[in-house]
């Protein structure tokens, strides 16, 4: 029979302590790595950047209002912020900002950039498996005519889902090269045409609700705020509007992490 061996109070109390904090260092490098990445995003195409920030806004309201736990949404706004990075190929940089039409071999070069992303996300599917298998699934669509695999409704992710009906919401009200911006209503109502085709008809709905829209409304004008005046907004709201960026920040004390941790 073997001994059993007490452990003190204190030696248990160390034990805990310093699995805490290799769990916060981990997390902490997580987010550290991510962000580096949101930040090569901005540094090469701020266009690019402002607009995955959208996108995720969005995709939080309508994750949020769909009742989706914490763990789900943070795993949806790292869908949302890299479901583009895989057109940070230069050749389909310049594609997407040469103001003219795309040639059917520069569409057909675009329509790489879902799996290209997912490669450039490799890396790090040993810690978010969810990420790379979203942000190649985000041009599927729920009648199984999008790409790159042709997958059919709820066989598509349910990241890639939410934050296709968001890419393509914030893709209408922003001016692109093929498309001038549209107005609100335009874009509700595209939205509304997806139901069911392109997009989770049960999405569309919920997307369409008065409730959702005016959050998605409010969240358009402040991102079209100028910058000051949104950090100011931002410092005075900060208690009663939760965080809706950067949820992958740990909230340990003394981290270093910036006003809008959550
Ligand atoms: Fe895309």
């Amino acid at each position: 029979m073997r001994a059993v061996v007490p452990i003190s109070l204190g030696a248990a109390t160390g034990f805990l302590y310093r699995e805490h904090s290799k769990r916060t260092n981990a997390e902490r490098l997580s987010a550290a790595t991510l962000e580096t990445l949101l930040n090569a995003i901005d540094a090469n195409d701020a266009v690019t950047g402002a607009h995955v920030r959208r996108v995720a806004t969005y995709a939080l309201i309508l994750g949020e209002a769909a009742g989706l736990d914490e763990r789900t949404l943070r795993s949806i706004e790292r869908v949302a912020l890299f479901h583009d990075i895989g057109k940070l190929d230069e050749a389909l940089t310049d594609i997407f900002h040469d103001p003219k039409k795309l040639t059917p071999e520069e569409r057909r070069a675009v329509t790489t950039h879902p799996l290209r992303g997912a490669e450039v996300l490799e890396p790090l599917s040993v810690y978010y498996p969810d990420l790379g298998k979203g942000v190649a699934a985000h041009h599927e669509r729920w009648d199984g005519r999008g790409y790159p695999r042709g997958l059919k409704a709820r066989r598509i992710p349910l990241q890639a889902r939410v934050v296709s009906i968001a890419d393509s919401f914030d893709a209408i009200t922003h001016r692109r090269r093929y498309s001038h911006a549209r107005s609100f209503a335009e874009a509700t109502r595209a939205v509304a045409d997806g139901k069911g085709t392109q997009f989770d008809p049960d999405l569309v709905d919920l997307f369409l609700s008065p409730s959702v829209l005016a959050k998605i409304e409010e969240a358009m004008r402040e991102a079209h705020m100028p910058q000051q005046k949104r950090d100011k907004r931002r410092r005075g709201q900060i208690r009663r509007a939760p965080d809706i960026t950067f949820r992958w920040r740990p909230r340990s004390r003394g981290s270093r992490s910036r006003d809008r941790l959550p």
